[in-house]
């Protein structure tokens, strides 16, 4: 019988060496507080390089909800976040009580631009939360240099930009600190997970106590068992040692990831930079090397008002898709609600929103696979002409 091709749009990689990996934990009963967070920290701030304090905790938007609790960032102020990201970049912001203020992107990389920062401060601003867009590195050197100028504080949303580089330099160590995501169709998976970096020692210690209860003594540091004291308040956004153990293990496959993702990236370019009434969300900055975490396609005339016809012909042909993201965050039902934005403020976020279709890309993709997808996009679009 002929099996039909089912690619879906992301799938984890775990392999018997990630199995082994957190069954070994298991069978150890240290199951938090152990060794495995700690030697994570060690291990992705060595794949990071150039001084990184790496903090494990819960998920991204844990990471990012730290952030702001820990330069106290609340009630009065204002932070620039991008229109086009996901909910939990403006929702951490959200949850101190601060306001967030909503920022068009590049249509071409669906990042912030300086400029674009730059229009929105305002005596209240306090900080900025950059994401990079697809795995495209913002152009961090020019913004940094914006923050220093005005006195703000800058956290990197690096959630799905594992790999990326500017100048040389990875995403996360340009700002005060950078939040990574280890949710399953992410570059590496934890299964939910995150990491909070800071080129700062300073604010990865004290992240560090804040992420565990506001504790001033991890299990190693006390002197005798359930000695500590509490000199700070905190929240419980720790990771568990089997999480840790699978990001370990997963994490030694990075260079493999990056490179089949670089690879299969610049196969698509090469296919869909000839083809029409198509253009690939894409870089051109010769001093950013991006994470590839997608590939954003979006639709231009004939094709614009067709996108979910083709969406549809493509799940059909058993190619899974995704949308980065499905609305411009001020679009969403809370933020409309609550700030009443008027929607055509984000013009080129609401172009990528409604126009785009992210294809598949990871390990779980052969060249072959790439051929197959391009070619029945090719298809879809001729018929649809
Ligand atoms: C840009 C961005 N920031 C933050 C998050 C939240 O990540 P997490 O699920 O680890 O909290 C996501 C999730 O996909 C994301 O895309």
């Amino acid at each position: 019988m002929n099996i039909p091709r089912q690619i879906p749009f992301a799938r984890p990689w775990i392999t018997d060496d990630d199995r082994k990996a957190v069954m070994e934990v298991l069978e150890g009963y240290i199951l938090t507080h152990g060794p495995q967070c700690k030697e994570f920290e060690a291990e992705f701030s060595a794949f990071m390089g150039q001084g990184a304090h790496c903090v494990t905790v819960s998920s991204c938007m844990a990471a990012l909800h730290l952030f702001y609790l820990q330069f106290g960032i609340g009630a009065g102020d204002e932070v620039i976040v991008p229109a086009q990201t996901h909910s939990a970049t403006a929702h951490a912001v959200e949850w101190v009580g601060a306001k967030p203020v909503f920022v068009d992107c590049d249509p071409c990389t669906g990042n912030l631009t300086p400029e674009g920062i730059a229009s929105a401060i305002t005596p209240r601003t306090k900080a900025m939360c950059v994401l990079h867009f697809a795995g495209i590195p913002c152009d961090m050197p020019a913004i940094m240099a914006l923050a220093e100028r005005r006195g703000l504080k800058v956290v990197e949303d690096c959630a799905i930009a594992l790999g990326a580089r500017y100048e040389g330099r990875h995403v996360g160590l340009f700002g005060d600190a950078g939040c990574f995501s280890f949710y399953p169709v992410k570059h590496m998976t934890t299964g939910e997970g995150g990491m909070f970096v800071s080129r700062h020692e300073p604010v990865a210690q004290a992240v560090g106590r804040l992420r565990a209860f506001g504790v001033d003594r991890t299990h190693s540091e006390r002197l005798l068992p359930g000695m500590y004291d509490v000199p700070s308040l905190g929240l419980n956004y720790r990771m568990s040692e089997m999480q840790a153990a699978l990001g370990r293990s997963q994490l030694r496959r990075m260079k493999d990831v990056q490179a089949k993702r670089a690879e299969l990236f610049g196969q698509y370019r090469r296919l869909l930079g000839v083809m029409k009434g198509v253009r690939l969300v894409d870089s051109t900055d010769p001093k950013a090397v991006s994470g590839h975490y997608c590939v954003s396609v979006v639709f231009e005339p004939p094709y614009m008002a067709k996108r979910e016809e083709i969406v549809r012909r493509l799940n059909t042909a058993g190619i899974g898709t995704s949308i980065y993201y499905p609305q411009p965050v001020p679009r969403m039902t809370f933020y409309k609600k609550k700030y009443s934005i008027e929607p055509s403020t984000f013009s080129n976020a609401s172009q990528l929103s409604d126009h785009s279709v992210a294809l598949p890309l990871g390990m779980h993709l052969e060249n072959a696979d790439v051929d197959f997808i391009v070619a029945a996009l090719s298809d879809i679009l001729k018929s649809l002409s």
